[in-house]
């Protein structure tokens, strides 16, 4: 017989609490009250804005600039919730949510966002939000939940500890950036003119927001140092993308401090958005976020100054009452004006304008008619299930151990901390599953790890029951975050290792598929997995880069410079796979462009050590430089499977501070065993294959880049 493999589960990590229903009233639905200018549909949005802004008193518009925001019963506005949480699922975090409240009594729960990250499929991102958001408007539609969600979160996952990386789509600013764009596009479902939406997404934590609660530093009172060369090509291109491309109608400001100023009270930074990135929504401080300016950053004087300084930063509302309790005070001390509310106030009736708040129920808008058989259907949890299996990540396979056959497996023993539950673990902002008889443990924000190994004693066991089996391991790991198993990478005892991320409430169901081979596991690692020798380095040091001098060795794939477990990207399959690039430019000549004028101001500059460049603001064109690649991917195995084909590029010419390489595109691609398919990426070097320099201004160097995909390298040559 052959040997009986032993199954691990190993669990490591998950968040939540609640408050009151939003009912699903909406404003002009009587006729005493509809005949005001702004319930008139003729008028354009922003006249309706101001002809409520123009009927409602000081007290009335305070009263709007909490995230439980009063009703205006003389004018038949009834209360609005504008904090209802969505991020790999509707759940409870926020009082928008309720599942006692009316029919609606679950949701599905989708794998947290790091494990469909790892699939790196695009398509599956915005099928996941749109599944989202018709379960999150049908519990609208049944008054158990708002119309404005706080997700996603896209910061970087920049330090393998923080709690809430699994939260994220991984530590690289590309990927992140795609995600955003997937999750809001999918999400908000805009439609017609005028910015319609049927629900608004929002862009969160705005901004260098990565770090809960580590030795001295907590995220209340963080304050972020970041250059403004990692703040250009790592802080910041998500949040770019998220409002420029995805158009998100939401940006929330982060409890930590950027350079010593409160990330909510960093006007230049808020305005960014607004001025630069053609923002149209409102902004919204994390909970709490204005209160602890002054009591607990001490960066005020007074809380009338903060304030005085959120609502001049643009700032709209405050998650929490601190605006209801101090802003009268505010103004009579003089330290902002009515107008500086009114702003805020067309900002937010803007939004909900867009979301038809305003208007009586349009039943031809399909949406409008969702309702609880929308809801935790069998399609959705069928799209749950794929993510997971898109999503898993097969890091080790000695001797092609997995797939298991069935008719040659004994006995399965299931062993670990999760092995007497039949369920699997959802990550924070996990609301209530559809399958009742699944039961979470909800772990929380607020806390970082101190290590990067297997919690408790957890690795011991695993060597104990590796020693006396001397049968071959199969190590299954769910976590948010990465985990130094060098230790069973080394064993030869423990024959395949599985990473499968927090997979929600059908993991369960996919993970055998994956074990006897239904399906080829096809994920990718979007984090790098890093020794526990990392812990060394200090969590607070927002640095990117490494630096010798200091014994720094810098962060994720793009610039870390020491040893890893498991790199960025990497992930196998029950399949080989082989690249070749079959068609892609030799030589990008940036004056010899189609495009008059390509370089308007300096042909290109010249660094001291000789090194050409040229600032990609200079350049007139960037969309006329985009080229396609033309890659052939090969299985040379006996599965078919889907994986993403990781597409990245090094330059040649380097100074210390740039990338080791980048991801300058990704896709996913299916490829029937024993055959050959063809994918396209589309490069933009402007924006992928340039990055900061110490100014944070984006550089393109002139010379050889190297394309790299697999063990495929292919040299082109940027030149002026
Ligand atoms: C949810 O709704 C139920 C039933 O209406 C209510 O009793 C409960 O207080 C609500 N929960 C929250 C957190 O508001
Ligand atoms: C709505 O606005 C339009 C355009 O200004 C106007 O012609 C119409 O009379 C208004 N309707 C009502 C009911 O006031
Ligand atoms: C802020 O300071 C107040 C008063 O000292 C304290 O009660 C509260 O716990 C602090 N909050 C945080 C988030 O540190
Ligand atoms: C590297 O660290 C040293 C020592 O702290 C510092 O003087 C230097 O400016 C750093 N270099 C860079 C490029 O940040
Ligand atoms: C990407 O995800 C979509 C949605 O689940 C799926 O239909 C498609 O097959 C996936 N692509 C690949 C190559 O697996």
């Amino acid at each position: 017989m052959y040997n009986a493999p032993l199954f691990l589960l190993i669990i490591i990590a998950g968040a939540g609490d609640g408050a009151v229903p939003p009912p699903n009233a909406r404003p002009c639905a009587s006729a005493a009250t509809n005949s005001y200018p702004f319930c008139n549909a003729s008028l354009p949005f922003p006249a309706r804005a101001r002809s409520l802004l123009s009927l409602l008193t000081l007290d009335e518009k305070i009263a709007q600039l909490s995230n439980t925001a009063a009703g205006v019963p003389r004018l038949g506005i009834p209360p609005f919730e504008w904090w209802s949480e969505s991020l790999h699922g509707v759940c409870d975090n926020g009082p928008g949510v309720n599942f006692s409240s009316g029919p609606v009594r679950s949701a599905t729960i989708f794998p947290q966002i790091i494990l469909s990250a790892a699939a790196f499929n695009r398509s599956l991102w915005r099928a996941v939000a749109e599944a989202i958001a018709v379960e999150a408007r049908a519990m609208h539609n049944a008054g158990q939940a708002g119309l404005t969600f706080w997700a996603p979160n896209i910061n970087v996952f920049r330090d393998p500890r923080w709690g809430r990386g699994q939260e994220t789509p991984g530590e690289d600013p590309a990927v992140v950036s795609a995600y955003s764009v997937e999750y809001v596009k999918g999400f908000q479902g805009e439609y017609g003119d005028e910015g319609r939406m049927m629900l608004s997404a929002c862009c969160k934590h705005y901004i260098a927001y990565d770090l809960e609660k580590w030795e001295g530093f907590a995220r209340y009172t963080f304050n972020a140092e970041v250059n403004e060369q990692d703040m250009s090509d790592t802080y910041q291109p998500p949040f770019r993308s998220c409002i420029q491309e995805g158009r998100a109608s939401c940006l929330m400001c982060s409890y930590n401090q950027v350079n010593g100023v409160p990330a909510c009270a960093r006007k230049d930074i808020l305005q960014k958005a607004r001025d630069e990135w053609g923002f149209q929504g409102y902004i919204t401080s994390d909970c709490d976020a204005v209160a602890i300016i002054h009591e607990n950053q001490t960066y005020t004087i007074s809380d009338e100054d903060s304030v005085a300084v959120v609502l001049k930063a643009g700032m709209d509302i405050n998650c929490g009452s601190f605006l209801i309790r101090h802003t009268k005070s505010a103004i009579k001390k003089g330290k902002i004006q009515e107008e500086d509310i009114n702003h805020a106030l067309f900002n937010l009736f803007s939004v909900q304008l867009r979301l038809g708040f305003f208007d009586e129920a349009n039943k031809n808008q399909w949406f409008t008619q969702l309702g609880p058989n929308n809801v935790c259907t069998q399609e959705h949890r069928e799209l749950a299930a794929e993510a997971v299996r898109q999503g898993t990540v097969l890091l080790k396979n000695d001797n092609n151990f997995l797939p298991l056959k069935r008719s040659e497996v004994g006995h399965i023993a299931v062993i670990g901390p999760a092995a007497n539950d039949p369920y699997i673990l959802g990550g924070d902002y996990t609301g209530v599953p559809c399958d009742s008889t699944t039961t979470f443990v909800k772990e929380t924000e607020d806390h970082d790890r101190v290590s990067l190994l297997l919690p408790g004693r957890q690795m011991d066991l695993i060597l104990i029951i590796a020693s006396v089996t001397k049968k071959p391991l199969i190590l299954v790991l769910m976590g948010g975050g990465p985990v130094d198993v060098s230790f069973a990478k080394h064993d030869p005892h423990i024959a395949s290792i599985l990473w499968i991320g927090y997979p929600g409430e059908v993991g369960g169901h996919v993970l055998p598929e994956i074990l006897f081979g239904k399906y080829n596991p096809g994920g990718k690692l979007p984090i790098t997995w890093y020794p526990e020798s990392f812990t060394s380095v200090p969590m607070n040091d927002m640095n990117m880069r490494a630096n010798a001098s200091r014994g720094y060795p810098g962060r994720t794939y793009r610039f870390y410079t020491g040893d890893v477990v498991y790199g960025f990207g990497y992930g196998l399959s029950y399949s080989k796979y082989s690249y070749n690039i079959l068609l892609a430019p030799k030589k990008i000549s940036l004056s010899h462009s189609s495009v008059p004028d390509l370089i308007s101001r300096k042909p290109a500059y010249t660094r001291r050590d000789g090194l050409d460049y040229v600032q990609v603001e200079d350049i007139a064109s960037c969309e006329a430089l985009q080229f396609p690649v033309h890659i052939s991917v090969s299985n040379d195995g006996v599965m078919d499977g889907s994986h993403a084909v990781l597409l990245f590029a090094r330059s040649k010419p380097n100074f210390p501070g740039s990338p080791v390489k980048q991801l300058v595109g990704f896709e996913s691609v299916h490829t029937a065993a024993g055959t050959t398919t063809n994918v396209e990426i589309t490069i933009d070097p402007c924006k992928i294959m340039s990055s900061a320099n110490p100014e944070g201004r984006r550089v393109l160097f002139l010379g050889t880049h190297v394309l790299m995909v697999g063990d495929e390298e292919y040299e082109l040559l940027i030149e002026v």
